[in-house]
């Protein structure tokens, strides 16, 4: 029995956010974020649309691409770092919200691993024979974290205020993260089928020593109350990052990962067709691309248009792959992905 991929569908806001938009909000600049990063433009959430909203968009296409209704799911995975709330986590909400009916739902959060951990419960699910049909999701609204108090009327063309210089000061604090991300979701449909084709070798990784690279320390638990307004004027709501050790992280491990997985199915890195890499930065992309030795062109991206949608990227990356073509019959496929924990780790997939 393998698992196999019947359907993919996105859902992706409708705010197109250039980087020439951002510069107007922070010391930042089109050329600053192209060169660094690869990104041209990126989604952001309609204010009070969730990760929720986006991810019940994407899972009613995905579900649909597979040629069936939402009753026929047997299980949810819902992965992210942007829930709509605390508690509950968002799986409820989407079964409620696309009338899945009386199903288990699991809310996983291993950020911009997320989709491919899903994948290996999906796998598990699958393979122990509880479950036939799985929809697993990936959606993010990073936007709440953007500590920008004013300036989102600027953003999205509702007015033509010019921001103030102490809310443009503010804004360029976060700017080596806010550029970086944007709103997105993408879900699959993952069914039990006989054949060559699906889900092979899958291997993730945890280390809890990188924990501290990238987190958020505000809106704690371990604190009383565990989000005060001081917490949020300081600038803790939003994530802390050391770039630089999460780039090294990425483009060591990720092709690590990747040969991990050709060596435990008896292929050659040059026996793969397409390596989908989590979307974070185009230079790290590049450099996972040339680590492995593999030609550009088996190395798709799309973080131009999209950025750093987290859990969302690898699921909306496929689903493009998809619709241009470039997934065929037969093919070698893996998924890698590093991020937040720190997670990372890869899949191999036969179309
Ligand atoms: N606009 C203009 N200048 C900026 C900006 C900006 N948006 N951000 C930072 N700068 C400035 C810095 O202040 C610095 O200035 P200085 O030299 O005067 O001090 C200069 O640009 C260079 O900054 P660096 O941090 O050295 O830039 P770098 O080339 O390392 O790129 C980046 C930074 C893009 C963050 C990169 O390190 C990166 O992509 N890291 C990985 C991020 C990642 O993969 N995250 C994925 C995980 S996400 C998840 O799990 C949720």
């Amino acid at each position: 029995m393998r698992s196999v991929i019947t359907g993919t569908g996105i859902g992706v806001p409708p705010h197109v956010i250039t980087n020439e938009a951002l510069s107007r909000l922070m010391d930042t600049s089109d050329e600053w974020i192209r060169v660094r990063s690869g990104i041209q433009e990126r989604r952001y959430a309609e204010l009070g649309q969730g990760s929720t909203d986006l991810g019940v968009i994407a899972s009613r296409n995905a579900i649909a691409d597979a040629g069936l209704a939402p009753g026929d799911m047997d299980a949810v995975i819902f992965a992210t770092m942007t829930p709509d709330h605390v508690l509950p986590g968002n799986g409820p909400l989407l079964q409620t919200a696309l009338g899945l009916g009386d199903i288990p739902t699991f809310d996983i959060r291993q950020q911009c691993s997320g989709f491919l951990y899903g994948l290996e419960l999906a796998d598990l699910f699958i393979q122990s024979g509880r479950y036939r049909r799985v929809l697993l999701v990936g959606a993010e609204v990073h936007t709440a974290f953007m500590p920008w108090h004013l300036g989102w009327d600027t953003l999205i063309g509702q007015s033509t205020r010019e921001i103030t210089e102490a809310e443009r000061a503010e804004n360029t604090l976060s700017r080596d993260r806010t550029v970086l991300f944007g709103d997105g979701a993408g879900a699959v449909v993952i069914e039990a089928r006989e054949g060559e084709a699906g889900l092979g070798t899958i291997r993730l990784h945890t280390d809890g020593a990188g924990a501290g690279v990238l987190t958020m320390t505000g809106a704690s638990f371990k604190r009383r109350p565990f989000v005060t307004v001081e917490q949020i004027q300081a600038g803790e709501t939003v994530p802390v990052m050391s770039g630089k050790e999460v780039f090294k992280s990425a483009v060591t491990l990720m092709p690590q990962s990747v040969r991990e997985v050709c060596a435990a199915s008896g292929l050659a890195v040059e026996d793969l067709d397409l390596v989908l890499v989590h979307q974070a930065n185009l230079r790290i992309i590049e450099g996972v691309q040339k680590a492995l030795g593999l030609p550009p062109e088996k190395v798709p991206h799309n973080i131009e248009r999209y950025g750093n949608t987290t859990a969302a990227t690898l699921p909306i990356l496929f689903h493009e792959c998809r619709q241009q073509g470039l997934v065929r019959p037969g093919m070698n496929l893996v998924f890698t992905a590093l991020g937040s924990g720190l997670h990372w780790g890869a899949a191999l997939y036969r179309t």
